[in-house]
């Protein structure tokens, strides 16, 4: 089925059919033009495969926020299938009230701003080492040198997991995080049940170890909450698996596209390098103009009217958070990747709602210290080839950006 359904796809995409190009090659890799094209067909459009989108600011918001949206359909299930065929279970983003608020509860105090300000010394300590040790060979890739392993090294300190297994890590994370948008082949689902079981056993013996030897991390927070019955171990498990993934496939590609957007805007990077503190404003920008997450789904849990249409129960509603960054009604002259705008800031790349990604204030931190870090560290750098993009379409991102550097430090 799920086959057919790629099919079904890949051809109304040939034809021209525009939500079906955004899940697509060519058009993939520069989804916007898509995106204008859905905005101007209005706020809510029908696709010829009977997909419902919502494509403006303010009906992306007011559904993220309308508690009679949810993520799972009335029959319980989670409206993906490709995640129900693997039994992907990605925690929090898959559940409703209460159980949502009671998880979302006990994860939440781990990521709020005073308690990772802890962190800065050495997520700022990671970046520089792996800058200066990438530009020491004057050519590197971008992505897999220094987007890639700097989330990745600081979700193991925020795990407790040891270094060690950061390729590992990166690994499994790239299997499920492509997952999101289906599986390709029976390959990807095999490789998806590994990571699962192999996630499953590390997750299994980190517990052990905060449970005899508690730290002030997530997972001891968690254990104790385990232990108090506040949650039960396959949630634990499922947490873990959620932040694991969540942690670094998003916060790579917000550097990486952010990076790539600067290069292609050299007065833009002359600003950074000239004003390092602009680095926050590089982070709010690239979030509306290039998100990582391109979009999500809500299920409609009771007859809904929805900019004039009439929703039955259980119709899912694409939000397209990247078009939502494109709005000309919220941001003037949409297109121009500008640090100087005044509306930067007002995109959904986090979401909205209850869903609001709880690891906005450490991707915000690290992607501020990275951007920081390249303006001072290597001032001199530039592109080097031809950037490749990821094959995904949920995820959006580089899979390699080779740069060089004028002057390596
Ligand atoms: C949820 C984006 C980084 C943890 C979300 C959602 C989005 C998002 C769009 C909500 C999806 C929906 O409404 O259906 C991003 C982006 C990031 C990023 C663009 C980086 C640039 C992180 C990091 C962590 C994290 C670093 C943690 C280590 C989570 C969690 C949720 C979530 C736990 C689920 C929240 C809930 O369902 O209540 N993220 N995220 N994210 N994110 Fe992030």
């Amino acid at each position: 089925r799920l086959v057919a359904q790629g099919a079904a796809t890949w051809y109304f995409a040939r034809r021209g059919e525009p939500l079906a190009r955004l899940l697509h090659a060519p058009w993939r890799n520069d989804p916007y033009p898509v995106h204008r094209q859905l905005r101007e067909r209005g706020p809510l459009v029908r696709s010829r495969l009977g997909t419902l989108a919502a494509t403006t600011h303010a009906l992306c918001d007011a559904v993220l926020r309308d508690r009679r949206f949810g993520v799972r359909t009335s029959d319980g299930s989670y409206a993906d299938p490709t995640a129900a065929a693997v039994d992907l279970q990605l925690s929090l983003l898959e559940l409703d009230p209460p159980d949502h608020t009671r998880l979302r509860k006990l994860a939440a105090p781990a990521f709020r701003p005073r308690r990772l300000e802890g962190y800065r010394g050495r997520v700022e300590q990671i970046a520089d080492e792996l800058l200066d040790r990438a530009s020491e060979r004057g050519e590197f890739d971008l992505v897999r040198d220094f987007a890639g392993p700097l989330p990745i090294r600081v979700i193991c300190e925020l795990l407790g997991l040891p270094p060690l297994d950061a390729q590992r890590l990166a690994h499994h994370g790239r299997v499920l995080a492509g997952a999101l948008d289906g599986i390709r082949s029976p390959r990807h689902l095999r490789q998806m049940r590994a990571s699962l079981t192999e996630l499953d056993a590390l997750f299994e013996d980190l517990v052990e170890q905060r449970r005899a030897d508690p730290g002030d991390d997530v997972v001891s927070d968690l254990v104790a909450a385990l232990d108090a019955d506040e949650l039960t171990g396959s949630e634990l498990l499922q947490l873990c698996d959620l932040l694991l993934v969540a942690g670094f496939e998003t916060t790579v590609n917000l550097i990486g596209n952010g990076t790539l957007a600067l290069l292609r805007h050299p007065d833009q990077w002359a600003r950074l390098r000239a004003e390092p503190d602009l680095a926050a404003a590089v982070v709010e920008e690239t979030l509306r103009w290039d998100p990582p997450v391109q979009m999500t789904v809500r299920i409609a849990h009771e007859p809904v009217e929805l900019a004039g249409r009439e929703l039955a129960v259980d119709t899912p509603v694409l939000v397209l958070l990247a078009s939502a960054g494109r709005d000309p009604a919220v941001h003037p002259d949409p297109d121009r990747f500008d640090l100087d705008r005044p509306d930067r800031g007002d995109h959904l790349a986090f979401s909205s709602g209850i869903h609001y990604c709880l690891g906005a204030p450490l991707a915000r931190m690290e992607a501020e210290i990275a951007f920081r870090a390249l303006a001072t560290r290597v001032p001199g750098l530039h592109r080097a080839g031809t950037p490749t993009h990821r094959p995904t379409s949920i995820i959006h991102g580089l899979a390699a950006l080779p740069v060089t550097t004028d002057r390596p430090l």
